[in-house]
Order: structure tokens, then C-alpha cells, then sequence
């Protein structure tokens, strides 16, 4: 499962950056409870925008919606990103998407076929034609008033890992296991993610979330029919036709009365 040229380690994933401030702070960790909290204790001790911190393994791997993210070692990458966006919050949830659309340019660029399922999940068609969960992202914020002080932005990639455990092993992938063959290098990996984003959030400070909209919508993939659930509010769903996402990163949907319905925070299920 390891990597043909060895783990992501600074001097590696630094050597393949052609980033201006995105990854030059960069920490490469054996194991830890999770990036996105350690990023977010670095953010508070007055860390840079553009910190990266990676783990070989997570024993506390965080998920969207209280689940769990399976961070075995020496096989995929698990990161948190730490960005300071002069934005107000309401503008930083669409961020998700953002980062998503970075993956997915990432990841056509190395030469798989990525398509995104909103909000934060970015999916590989496997043989059979179903779409299969291969990244996630988890974008954790902390603000004062109407003022963003530090977003940390987490993302797991299964890269080279083959077995998963029995919950996922319906819906999951990798990047290996959907093109088979030889591991792939994951800090070439990583490098081409933060390559593609830098000039992204660049995008999104200027022009706010529908740079994040318009890089998602490049990706999309909205399914015709689907149901909706939404966190929190576990009696609530929503059937209808997913229309589009609006400008602040909002699901469009119409039910079957013809009714228009704005989704901020939710789930979707086909
Ligand atoms: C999801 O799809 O539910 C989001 C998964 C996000 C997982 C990543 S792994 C690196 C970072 N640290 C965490 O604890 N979670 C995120």
C-alpha cells in the first residue's frame, strides 16, 4: 500500500509545490488525533494562512454530520488546511465547494474522471456505473461578530487504500483502486491538490462564493431525483429534483407540488 517514493514528507511535497503561500508552512505527522483540530490549535496560537498540516494516520479521523473518517497509515492522506479569508462568515460555507472543485481539477489533471455530489463529497464511477465516495471535506470555522477569524479546511483523500471496513466497503474507493495498478505518490498527489487551489481562493477572496459555485458546477454532479435530509432535524425530508446550487452554495430543489425549496446544510440520497 505505501507510496513508491516514500511518505509525504516536507522536503517531498515541497519539492513538487509551485504554490506562492498555499503549503510552504507544511507539517508531515506520523499520527494524531485529527489534522483539523490540530490546525485549529495552531490557528489559535496565531498560525499563518497557508499552513498545512498532514498525518500518516488519524485514531480521531472527524467526518461531516458527527461521523468518523477511516485514516488507516501508510496509504491515503488526511490534511487541514488553515485560511484566514477576509470574508464574512455567511460567505464561508460555500468554501467546501470550492475545495471540492480544486480536488476534482486536481485529480482529472493526474487522469481519473472525478465528479462532485454536494455538498463535500468527490466520487469515482467504478465499473459498474455507480459513484463511489473517494474524498471528503470538512471546513470548520471560527468567528467573531461578523468577522471570520481562522477556517480550517480538512480533507480525507483515499489514495492508495485497498480494504475497507465493512460499512464502506459498498460505497467507498480510492484512487488506486479505481484505476488499479501500481500505489500512487501521494505527496505528488497532495502538491497537484494545492496547486490547483491556490489560484482558486485567490478567485474566492476577490469574487466571494460564486467563484466557489462556479468551480463546483464544473464537477457537479446533481442527481435528477433524490431525497434530502438535513442535519439536526432528523423528521425533516425533502423529495424533489435538484435544480442547481444558488450563489451562497445553497441546494435548489423543487418538490412535487412545484415548490422551490433552499437547502444550506443537508444530505443528499438517491
Ligand atoms: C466527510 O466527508 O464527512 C468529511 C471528511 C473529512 C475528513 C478529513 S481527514 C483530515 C481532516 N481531519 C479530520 O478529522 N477530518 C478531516
Amino acid at each position: 500500500m505505501t507510496d513508491p517514493a516514500g511518505p509525504p514528507t516536507a522536503e517531498r511535497v515541497l519539492a513538487a509545490l509551485a504554490t506562492r503561500w498555499l503549503g510552504r508552512a507544511y507539517e508531515w505527522l506520523p499520527s494524531c488525533g485529527s489534522t483539523n483540530d490540530l490546525a485549529g490549535a495552531r490557528a489559535r496560537a496565531g498560525a499563518p494562512a497557508g499552513l498545512v498540516i498532514a498525518a500518516d494516520q488519524q485514531t480521531a479521523g472527524r467526518g461531516r454530520l458527527g461521523r468518523s473518517w477511516h485514516s488507516p497509515p501508510g496509504a491515503n492522506l488526511y490534511l487541514s488546511i488553515l485560511l484566514r479569508p477576509e470574508r464574512p462568515p455567511a460567505d464561508i460555507p460555500p468554501l467546501t465547494l470550492l475545495v471540492g472543485g480544486a480536488l476534482a481539477r486536481a485529480l482529472a489533471g493526474l487522469g481519473f474522471a472525478p465528479r462532485l455530489k454536494w455538498p463535500n463529497d468527490v466520487q469515482l464511477v467504478d465499473e459498474t456505473g455507480r459513484p463511489r465516495k473517494v474524498a471528503g471535506i470538512l471546513t470548520e470555522m471560527s468567528t467573531a461578530g461578523d468577522r471570520t477569524l481562522q477556517v480550517v479546511v480538512g480533507v480525507g483523500l483515499n489514495v492508495n487504500g485497498v480494504d475497507f471496513p465493512p460499512d464502506l466497503a459498498e460505497i467507498a474507493t480510492s484512487l488506486r483502486r479505481s484505476r488499479g495498478g501500481a500505489p500512487l505518490d501521494r505527496a505528488a498527489v497532495l502538491a497537484a491538490f494545492l496547486n490547483a487551489l491556490e489560484p482558486m481562493l485567490l478567485d474566492f477572496e476577490r469574487v466571494g462564493p460564486g467563484a466557489a459555485v462556479a468551480a463546483f458546477e464544473t464537477y457537479a454532479a446533481l442527481p435528477a431525483a433524490c431525497l434530502v435530509t438535513a442535519p439536526g432535524r432528523p423528521g425533516e425530508r425533502l423529495e424533489g429534483i435538484a435544480l442547481g446550487v444558488d450563489a451562497d452554495g445553497a441546494l435548489r430543489l423543487r418538490d412535487e407540488t412545484g415548490q422551490i425549496h433552499r437547502v444550506l446544510s443537508g444530505e443528499i440520497h438517491t
